[in-house]
């Protein structure tokens, strides 16, 4: 399972990676915005210090806007920085041509399993369904992922499964268990996953007792 990190936050993305575990990162509008900076250049720097699929999203609403934008982006950008499209009719039609183009995509803001096989069958080459969007609603948005992963094993998908608004750890272990591909998380999340009062317990008995066989002249 690929593990992506959900922000553009350069420190942020600098201190995961260094885990050497780091396999993308998504960003989007808000977050970029959150990020004080400008969006070419935080999302350059942010192709530096990862070389997995960075995600820019195009802010065109039409078709040839969106083509414009991404191949732009391409142009401009490093390799890795792949191009976010939103999941409607004039993005379906803009992955169509991206993909034929060799540029690849991740369609974003999926709430259904249509809405991800059409994205599918343009030939995106991530669909992003939103978990912890849905789950604010009421609904359960691992439902959609279970459904959404029933659907790819009827048949020869090669678009991968990029769950996305992840809220807490269990989400990402479920996504797991689903068989999903790929797991967008804050860094928050990121942290959880790895992190256990018990190892730390653990490790601050291990290391006290390390001490005194120091202090006794035994390491
Ligand atoms: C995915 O690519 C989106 O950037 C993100 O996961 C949205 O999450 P949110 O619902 O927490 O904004």
């Amino acid at each position: 399972m690929e593990f992506f990190l959900d922000t553009a936050d350069v420190d942020e993305i600098r201190e995961i990676a260094s885990w050497g575990i780091l396999d993308g990162v998504t960003t989007n509008p808000s977050l970029i915005k959150k990020s004080g900076r400008d969006f070419k250049t935080v999302v350059a720097e942010i192709a530096e210090i990862c070389n997995g699929p960075i995600s820019a999203e195009v802010t065109a609403m039409d078709t040839d806007g969106m083509l414009t934008q991404a191949r732009a982006l391409k142009a401009e950008l490093p390799e890795n920085v792949i191009i976010k499209i939103p999941c409607t009719p004039e993005g379906l039609a803009a992955t169509k041509v991206l993909t034929e183009e060799g540029i690849d995509t991740n369609v974003t803001l999926i709430f259904s399993a249509s809405q991800a096989l059409m994205a599918a069958k343009a030939g995106a080459t991530y669909v992003s369904p939103f978990i912890g969007r849905i789950d604010d609603t009421g609904a359960d948005g691992m439902a959609l992922i279970a459904e959404i992963m029933t659907t790819w094993a009827n048949y020869d998908v090669d678009t991968k499964v990029l769950a996305a608004s992840i809220r807490h750890p269990t989400h990402v272990l479920q996504c797991m268990q689903l068989g999903a591909h790929t797991a967008t998380m804050p860094t928050k999340i990121f942290k959880q996953l790895i992190t256990h009062p018990l190892t730390d317990k653990g490790l601050d008995g291990f290391m006290k007792d390390w001490a005194e066989v120091e202090a006794a002249g035994n390491a």
